[in-house]
Order: structure tokens, then C-alpha cells, then sequence
């Protein structure tokens, strides 16, 4: 049931509203080492409270409901970040232990409980957490275990023995495992990790075959319309039309992973002496870094525009996954700068400002500092949720402040230590079949269980496609009303609904689909990808963006604020928000010192498009 635990916690997390305000907010000085450690340090330890692998009963890198497995590794590689920016290693060995209880049996990160929910994704989190632990040096497995790099080389070969040339002409699949809902998916996600990981890995052992990997994946993205011209990176499609119907959301983490996978490309170009590579993949730093700022951050410029997860966070429908997105656009953003290094006046002024308006509204929970969502738009308000994914975030974007005096990362042969294994995972390649996986044990009861929960999912989700159906010369209240006497909770007026709003058009369609997919994906557990997000307000789009693709949602219009805001209603099943979402011209940004406001030292060169040379 750990699907309805799951959406109730991302849903009830917006009704807990403000309360508690004991007053506590960090004064936090992004040009002091020590304000950042002092006030990372209290970040870390509110993060921890939610990780119970360490406790007595407690599984090694596993967080608790709602948490899916790769949120463990995610919060993994954090906790190598903490390390590394701070020196403080309180965290080691708990992140050591993590890190390899979940290796599984063939050291690749396919463990065996997790077959019913692991995707290409998933396995990508953990892949990109042991990467980071190679790069930073991070404390060695103990003699008999597998190297961090060894960890990282098994997930990139098993991947890329999935690569998958019968359906869009190649790409990763989201799903490894064919009876896992979504493996009819193929998502940029997916695509990002794996091409984070090659590049990372090129760079780091100077093997060319995985930056062929890489540039393979990333001529693959741009053939299938994921990234389009203006580098703007799409959510997925499916396989069952050749992935020509894309779903237009725009997550953060997508673009994040490409563009630290880019910025390690041009790392390794320029050590391989290919010089003409360096400036192509240059160019394509460039450009992620532009829609990167153009989609993801909230304010006037540069120098005082916030980090935004723009898809959900301003109408109030991120979902437990989606919460912790920041974390990793944090990350990687701060880690492109030590390859691109052209790139670090405009990365470090656009973290500044996030970092500050993320610490102001950490005045939450019990204790008075636990951080909420949101930070753009936000004089210091916390927002009423806490989880890992916003405390994570939180953590990252403020240690991202450090990045210019933490070391460089290493490789192979500027003193990295971790042993690797190029043929490492070789076992699994291609197994669609796991070890320990037994078929039909779902018994007569999950099923009940789960039957439950894509009703209630799939309730929750219609309830949040109201906007779309919506008319737009009535109140969000009386959309909202006439909507819910029309779907009645019951399945089979859902089902209408859904057909209903899968004759409005493709773009509909595509979404009546994805509805019903994670309506069946969740109630096999198996959903973790990000097809229900929201497209992006047209508000939001910066001025040089493209309409969106032909599919995109109802024009563009899709929720929020026309019928204004504040009705606010809300039965527990489903966000109900009257927020007005952003418009970058009306934008408050504020927060950000102006100590790096120098502009960004540009060495562009031609416009090439995104498409490989
Ligand atoms: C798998 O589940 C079992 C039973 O809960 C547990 O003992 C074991 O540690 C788990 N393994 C991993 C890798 O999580
Ligand atoms: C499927 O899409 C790919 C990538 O866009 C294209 O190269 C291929 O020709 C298409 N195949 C079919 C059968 O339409
Ligand atoms: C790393 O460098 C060492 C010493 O130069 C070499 O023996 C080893 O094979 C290299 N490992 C990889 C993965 O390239
Ligand atoms: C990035 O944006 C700048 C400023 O708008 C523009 O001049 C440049 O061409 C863009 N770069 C790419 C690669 O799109
Ligand atoms: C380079 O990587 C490929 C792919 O994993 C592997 O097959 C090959 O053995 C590696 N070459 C070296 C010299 O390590
Ligand atoms: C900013 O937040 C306020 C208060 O939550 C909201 O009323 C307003 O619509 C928001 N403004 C924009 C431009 O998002």
C-alpha cells in the first residue's frame, strides 16, 4: 500500500498550513565558509531525522514510506556532498554502509527487493551517488568489496546492454523489467543518468568507449524531440508510437543531469585533444545553462532569480519525488562549474540567491527550522511541509555556495583512488529476470490492495486535471464544484472522465494515458518517474522559448491562477490551489548578495543548435 501512503503524504503535506512559526530562521551569509557550514550542519541533521537505515531493524540505505528506493541513493550522494564541502564526516560511515548494503548480488544496484520498482532511473540515482564517491575520493569500500568506480562501471554496462534499438530508434526504457508498468516508456530521466554516467566515466578512467556512450544518448535525445532546439528537455513518450507523442513536463533534475554530464563531456574532450568535440559540447553547456535559468529559476535576472521546481510547485502538486528535484539541479549545477569553469559567475549568482531564500523559510516543524518547499516568490514563509526531498534540497543548495573552495574532483590519473572493473556487472547484462524475483507471489490481497489505491490515484489525478477541463470564465471554486459532481468518485464516471478527456486531443490523450498508466503503475509500485507532473505555465516560459511541442496540454493554459486566486478548497484527496502561478515580469526575486555580480564570462561561440555536430 505504499502507493496511497505515498500520494497522502505529498497531498495531506500541504493541508498541515503554516502553524508553528517559533521564530527560528537562519542568518545564513553565502560569503562566509562558516556561516554555510554552521547552517548545513543543522540542515543535515534535521535531514537525518528521516533516514532510519542506521536505526536498530533498520535497512542500510533505505528510507521509510514514503520514500522509494532510489530517494535512498539520492540521499546517499548528498550525504557524500556534505562531506565533501565540509569535511565533516559525521556521516561516513552510515553513507558507506548505504551505499553498499544496496549493491545487490551482482554489485550493479539490482537488488532483488526492488525488482517490483526499479527503473532505469532508479538504478541511475544510486550509479551517480557511488560516480560522485569515486570523484571526491570518498573513504573506500573495505578490502573485498567492490570500488565505488567498479559500482558506477556495473551500472553504466548494464545499462547499456537495455539500450534498446526496437523501439524510437534506441534509448533506455524507463523500466527494466517488463511486467513493471512503464516499460512501454521511454524517459529523458532515464536517458539523463545514464549519459551523466558515461561522461563522468570517460572523464574519470579516459576510456573513450563511454563517451561514445555518451554522445550516442545525447544524439538519440535531440533525434527524439526530448531536447528540443532551445535545449529544453521534455519529460518521455512511448514506445507504442515510436515515442512521436512526447509529454511536455519539464522537471528539473532532467536538464541538471544532462548539463553536468555536458560540462564533463567538455572536461574530457579537452583532455583527449579533441578540440573541435570541446567547443561543441561547450555550446551545449551553454544552452542547458540557458534554459536551465529561463525555465527553472523564478525573478527579474540573473542576479536575484530562485530555484523553482516550476512544473508543481507553485500550484501545490509536487509529489514526494518530485519535492527533493532542487536538491539535484543544486548539485549539479555547483559540480558544472569545476569543469566549466567559464560558467561559475552566473551558476554561483543564480545559487546565492537560491540558497538564501531556501534557508529564510526553513522555520518549520517542531523544532522551529525544518525547511519547507518553496523558496522563489517566498519573504520567508514556510510553506507547512517537510520531508527529505525539501530538506535535501535545502542542504544542497546551500553547501553549492562552497563550491569554488572545495577541491576539484579527481580522476583515474590525478589521483583518484577507487578501484574499477571495466566488465563489472557483466553478469546481469541484458537479464530481464532478476535473481530472487518469484514469480505470482502477489497474493489475492495486494491485489485488493492495489485495485484500492488506483482508484484513489487515479481520483487524486483526475481531481488534478480539472484545470485542464476547466472553464476559464468561472471561478476555480465553481470549476472545481461542477467537476467533482461530474466524477463522483466512483470508477466508472472516472473512467468516463478520462475518456472524456482523451477526445479532447493529443495532448489530452497523451495525459489520459499517462493518468491511467500511473493509476496501474502505482498500484504495482512501480511508478517513480514524473509522467503526472505539470506542464509548465506559459507564464513561466522566458521570452526566447518556443511554443511548446504540438502535444502540449490545452494551448499552454494549463492551471493556475486565470480565474485568480485563493478558493482554495481542499478534501484531503486532492490539491486544490488558487495559487497564481509566477510570471517572470512580475517577479519579486529577492534575496542574494551582490558580492558576485560580475557577468558571466562568455565565450560563446556560434549558434549550432543543440544537434551533434
Ligand atoms: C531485503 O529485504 C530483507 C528483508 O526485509 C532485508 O533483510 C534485506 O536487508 C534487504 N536487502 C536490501 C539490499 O535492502
Ligand atoms: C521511429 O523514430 C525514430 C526516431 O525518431 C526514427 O528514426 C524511425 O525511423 C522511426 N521508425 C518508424 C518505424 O517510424
Ligand atoms: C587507473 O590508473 C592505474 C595506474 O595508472 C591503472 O593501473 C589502472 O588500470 C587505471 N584504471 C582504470 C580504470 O583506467
Ligand atoms: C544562451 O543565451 C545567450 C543570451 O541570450 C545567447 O546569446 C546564446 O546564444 C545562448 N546560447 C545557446 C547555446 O543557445
Ligand atoms: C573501456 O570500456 C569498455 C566498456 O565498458 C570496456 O569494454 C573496455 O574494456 C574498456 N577499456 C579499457 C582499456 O579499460
Ligand atoms: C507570490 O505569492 C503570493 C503569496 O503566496 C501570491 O499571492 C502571488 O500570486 C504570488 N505572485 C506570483 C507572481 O507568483
Amino acid at each position: 500500500m505504499r502507493c496511497c501512503a505515498r500520494r497522502n503524504a505529498a497531498f495531506t503535506a500541504v493541508l498541515v498550513f503554516s502553524a508553528s512559526r517559533l521564530g527560528y530562521a537562519y542568518d545564513l551569509d553565502v560569503t562566509s565558509t562558516d556561516s554555510i557550514k554552521s547552517v548545513s550542519k543543522d540542515i543535515a541533521q534535521d535531514l537525518m531525522t528521516f533516514y532510519t537505515g542506521n536505526r536498530p531493524g533498520g535497512i542500510p540505505g533505505l528510507l521509510p514510506d514514503p520514500y522509494y528506493w532510489w530517494e535512498g541513493g539520492a540521499l546517499m550522494g548528498a550525504l557524500v556532498d556534505y562531506w565533501y564541502y565540509t569535511g565533516d564526516s559525521t556521516y561516513n560511515d552510515i553513507t558507506q554502509r548505504g551505499l553498499l548494503h544496496q549493491v545487490g548480488p551482482y554489485n550493479d544496484y539490482m537488488p532483488p527487493n526492488q525488482t517490483l520498482t526499479e527503473g532505469n532511473d532508479d538504478q541511475g540515482f544510486w550509479g551517480m551517488a557511488v560516480m560522485t564517491a569515486a570523484e571526491y575520493n570518498f573513504q573506500d569500500p573495505p578490502e573485498g568489496q567492490p570500488g565505488w568506480l567498479a559500482l558506477a562501471q556495473a551500472v553504466f554496462n548494464t545499462q547499456a546492454a537495455r539500450w534498446d534499438m526496437d523501439h524510437c530508434n534506441g534509448g533506455l526504457r524507463w523500466q527494466i523489467f517488463t511486467w513493471n508498468n512503464g516499460f512501454n516508456y521511454k524517459n529523458s530521466i532515464s536517458q539523463a543518468c545514464f549519459f551523466n554516467i558515461a561522461a563522468r566515466l570517460a572523464l574519470y578512467t579516459g576510456n573513450a568507449t563511454y563517451a561514445d556512450w555518451a554522445v550516442k544518448t545525447w544524439d538519440w535525445m535531440v533525434n527524439v524531440n526530448f531536447i528540443d532546439h532551445n535545449y529544453r528537455i521534455y519529460d518521455g513518450a512511448h514506445t507504442d508510437d515510436n515515442c512521436t507523442t512526447i509529454t511536455p513536463y519539464e522537471f528539473s533534475y532532467n536538464v541538471g543531469a544532462f548539463l553536468l554530464g555536458a560540462a564533463a563531456m567538455v572536461a574530457y574532450t579537452d583532455q583527449a585533444g579533441q578540440s573541435g568535440d570541446t567547443e561543441m559540447w561547450h555550446e551545449r553547456v551553454d544552452g542547458l545553462l540557458n534554459s536551465t535559468e529561463e525555465v527553472f529559476f523564478y525573478g527579474d535576472n540573473t542576479q536575484d532569480k530562485i530555484m523553482i521546481e516550476v512544473a508543481c510547485e507553485g500550484v501545490n502538486l509536487c509529489d514526494v519525488d518530485q519535492q527533493s528535484f532542487k536538491a539535484y539541479l543544486s548539485r549539479w549545477m555547483a559540480a558544472t562549474t569545476k569543469w566549466a569553469p567559464w560558467t561559475f559567475d552566473r551558476i554561483k549568482a543564480l545559487l546565492q540567491s537560491s540558497a538564501v531564500a531556501a534557508a529564510n523559510q526553513c522555520t518549520g516543524g517542531d523544532n522551529g527550522r525544518m525547511c519547507g518547499l518553496k523558496w522563489a516568490n517566498n519573504s520567508g514563509q514556510w510553506d507547512g511541509t517537510t520531508g527529505v526531498g525539501q530538506q535535501m534540497a535545502a542542504m544542497e543548495v546551500v553547501l553549492a555556495n562552497m563550491i569554488q573552495q572545495a577541491k576539484a574532483p579527481v580522476t583515474n590519473s590525478t589521483g583518484g583512488t577507487s578501484v574499477g572493473d571495466p566488465s563489472a556487472g557483466g553478469s546481469d547484462d541484458g537479464r530481464y529476470d532478476p535473481v530472487g524475483w518469484q514469480h505470482g507471489s502477489i497474493d489475492g490481497g495486494d491485489r485488493a490492495g492495489a485495485a484500492i489505491c488506483t482508484v484513489i490515484v487515479l481520483a487524486s489525478f483526475l481531481t488534478a486535471v480539472v484545470f485542464m477541463l476547466a472553464d476559464e470564465t468561472k471561478s476555480t471554486r465553481d470549476n472545481w464544484d461542477n467537476f467533482r459532481s461530474s466524477v463522483a468518485a466512483s470508477p466508472a464516471t472516472a473512467a468516463a472522465a478520462v475518456a472524456k478527456v482523451r477526445n479532447v486531443g493529443h495532448g489530452k490523450k497523451d495525459n489520459a494515458k499517462a493518468a491511467q498508466e500511473k493509476g496501474k503503475g502505482v498500484s504495482s509500485e512501480s511508478s517513480s518517474s514524473t509522467e503526472t507532473g505539470e506542464k509548465i505555465p506559459s507564464a513561466f516560459k522566458g521570452p526566447s522559448a518556443p511554443p511548446p511541442p504540438a502535444t502540449a496540454l490545452n494551448g499552454g493554459r494549463m492551471r493556475g491562477g486565470r480565474s485568480g486566486g485563493g478558493s482554495g478548497s481542499n478534501d484531503g484527496i486532492s490539491p486544490v490551489s488558487g495559487d497564481t502561478p509566477p510570471s517572470s515580469s512580475s517577479a519579486s526575486g529577492r534575496g542574494g548578495t551582490t558580492a558576485m555580480r560580475s557577468p558571466r564570462s562568455s565565450v560563446l561561440k556560434k549558434t549550432k543548435g543543440p544537434s551533434s555536430k
